[in-house]
């Protein structure tokens, strides 16, 4: 008997009658959430309390992970990020990494929060990652552990050092602008990332789920962070890296050609033209992080069958909401869970 795709949503946050504007015809890009388990607990991303996750017999095997990655690989994908929760804490991650660089894409990149990354960077680099981001949102370590609820700052310092000594084609750190906790460490985390070759990025915090009670008291936007780099940074509205997402870069005022990165989820939302799927790590395929819609992969996807990945990767792209929708300013962004979905 064939497996019918399920359609879940939230029937009371239901996001008004999706439609697919032209400019994007299917996804390009495909973040994957490996796991929805972190060590760290972000004041932006989930409760205090551990617990809830997902059960263990729900997530997808490697196996499974393969026949996905290469049903995305056929429709079409070209980039996929491993996200999560936390990747690394996901005992096969080299060994996914390994098979998705083997499918033959044009990149494939990870986001991690480094409590790992020192002793995992070399063997992800050989299994044929190209990219890592690491989430660090203090260079202080008493704040760190505070913004994070118990990370250790010493250890995500030398898993990013550990990146660099791998020869990644590309370090970058996300940091999560937090008005009243960090908003005075812009300069000095651009200069620590300049020194090391690292591209800085700065991210506006967004209504999703736990951002969703803290976002307006917190909420730093670009205009002001740009503001508080002053002379550091060439004047400009900034650009994007082509095919890369949404942040845009301003380049170093000295000539250098650094750079430093924003993604403005609040300010500015940026839907029109995202060219992104989710895939969550009990294999729902999600269009949009801002609501909790998505499509179920079914047995057949999991198991290799041709066509079937494809199949619900249509039904979720068809649940994409269209350009005037605001992303995660919208209420539906509250319900979702950002660790099972990856930021
Ligand atoms: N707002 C903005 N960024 C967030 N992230 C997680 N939750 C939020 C939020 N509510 C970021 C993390 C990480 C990236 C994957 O998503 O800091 O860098």
């Amino acid at each position: 008997m064939a497996f019918r795709p399920m359609r879940v949503t939230l029937p009371m946050l239901r996001a008004t009658p999706p439609t697919v504007t032209v400019e994007r015809a299917s996804a390009r890009l495909v973040r994957v959430s490996l796991t929805d388990r972190c060590d760290m607990a972000c004041v932006y991303c989930r409760p205090a309390e551990r617990g809830a996750y997902l059960p263990a017999d729900e997530r997808l095997s490697v196996e499974a992970w393969e026949s996905v990655l290469r049903g995305l690989r056929a429709e079409g994908v070209r980039r996929v990020r491993i996200t999560g929760g936390e990747p690394l804490l996901h005992r096969d991650v080299v060994e996914v990494v390994r098979r998705a660089a083997a499918l033959g894409l044009d990149d494939l990149a990870l986001t991690t929060n480094a409590s790992r990354l020192a002793a995992l960077a070399a063997p992800l680099r050989a299994a044929g990652l190209r990219r890592v981001t690491v989430s660090i949102d203090s260079l202080d370590p008493a704040r760190f552990a505070a913004i994070t609820r118990g990370g250790e700052l010493a250890t995500v310092l030398a898993g990013v050092d550990a990146a660099l000594a791998a020869g990644f084609d590309e370090v970058k750190t996300n940091s999560v602008v937090l008005r009243g906790i960090n908003d005075d460490e812009l300069p000095a985390i651009v200069g620590w990332a300049w020194a090391r070759g690292v591209t800085p990025r700065f991210i506006e915090i967004m209504g999703v789920g736990e951002g969703g009670s803290i976002w307006r008291e917190r909420l730093v936007t670009r205009a002001e962070m740009v503001a508080r780099l002053g002379a550091l940074l060439a004047p400009g509205e900034g650009d994007r890296d082509a095919d890369r997402g949404p942040a845009k870069y301003l380049d170093a005022a000295d000539g250098s050609g650094r750079r430093v990165g924003f993604i403005t989820g609040s300010s500015d939302t940026y839907c029109a033209g995202c060219d992104r799927l989710r895939v969550t790590s009990e294999g729902m395929v999600r269009p949009c992080l801002a609501t909790n819609d998505g499509v179920a992969l079914t047995e057949e996807g999991k198991a290799g069958a041709p066509g079937a990945v494809a199949a619900t990767l249509r039904e979720a792209w068809a649940l994409k909401p269209d350009a005037s929708w605001k992303g995660c300013t919208e209420a539906t962004a509250r319900a979702v869970s950002m660790i099972a979905t990856g930021g």
